[in-house]
């Protein structure tokens, strides 16, 4: 019996992903976040781990369970992510499928805000690390594949290649959330792939279809088989 484990065309390679959502405190029973099921990191990393590399799985509080056979460090904000990416390194390839809270609460209240009738509280906010960015921009143990993801509305491609460019990865699987196609919460996805060579536009199927069809392309670059 042929084992994916032991002989796929990933075996052995070490490859990060994020997924899930962050939870940025406020006090202790509030937070903000970003909306997030984990659904597709998750597909993705037990795409990688079938495929035989060795995936460490940063995951924040997301509703699905991380996947059996690959290395879970559960996280809870940005920074505690960013943190677990940089420990995790150094990685072939990294796959940040997360959704990071742009903003964390600049500073975090130790007591419970409490409700006054007639008073608002005004929260200040304060950026969070750009994890993707960060990765995508080391000067030295760079991964030699990185993949970031953008949920777009509007112009897809357009706003995709910008951020591609800006962020300085390799790849970005963009996908269209706006209401009217139905995917943020479900589990299909139609996603365009930005690459150095354009924007390729995948067919709609299953989250896991596309991640198959994501971690086929991975192995493909790593070994240098891509056409
Ligand atoms: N990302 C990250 N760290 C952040 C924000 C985003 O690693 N603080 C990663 C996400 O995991 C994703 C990619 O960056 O792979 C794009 O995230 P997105 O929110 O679309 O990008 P932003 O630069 O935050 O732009 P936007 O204004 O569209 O939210
Ligand atoms: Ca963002």
């Amino acid at each position: 019996i042929r084992s994916a484990l032991t002989e796929g065309p990933l075996k052995g390679k070490h490859i990060l992903v994020t997924s899930g959502p962050t939870h940025e405190p406020i006090d202790p029973v509030r937070y903000i976040a970003n909306r997030s099921s984990g659904a597709q990191g998750t597909a993705i990393a037990v795409a990688l781990r079938d495929l035989g590399a060795e995936v460490s799985f940063v995951t924040g509080p997301a509703d699905v369970p991380p996947p059996s056979g690959v290395k879970v460090i559960r996280v809870e904000t940005a920074r505690e992510m960013k943190d677990a990416v940089e420990a995790a390194l150094p990685a072939e390839a990294a796959v940040f499928a997360a959704a990071v809270a742009d903003w964390r609460v600049a500073t975090e209240n130790g007591s419970k805000i409490k409700k006054v009738k007639g008073e608002l509280p005004t929260l200040e906010f304060a950026e969070n690390p750009d994890i993707l960015a960060g990765v995508s921009q080391m000067e030295a143990g760079r991964p030699r594949l990185v993949v970031g993801f953008a949920a777009e509305t509007d112009d897809v491609v357009a706003h995709a290649t910008a951020k591609r460019k800006r962020k300085g990865c390799d790849w970005i699987v963009a996908n269209d959330v706006s209401p009217a196609t139905g995917i943020m919460g479900g589990s299909e996805n139609a996603v365009v792939l930005i690459t150095e060579r354009g924007a390729d536009d995948w067919p709609r199927m299953g989250k896991d279809e596309v991640a198959r069809q994501l971690a086929y392309r991975i192995a493909d670059h790593l070994n240098g088989t891509d056409t």
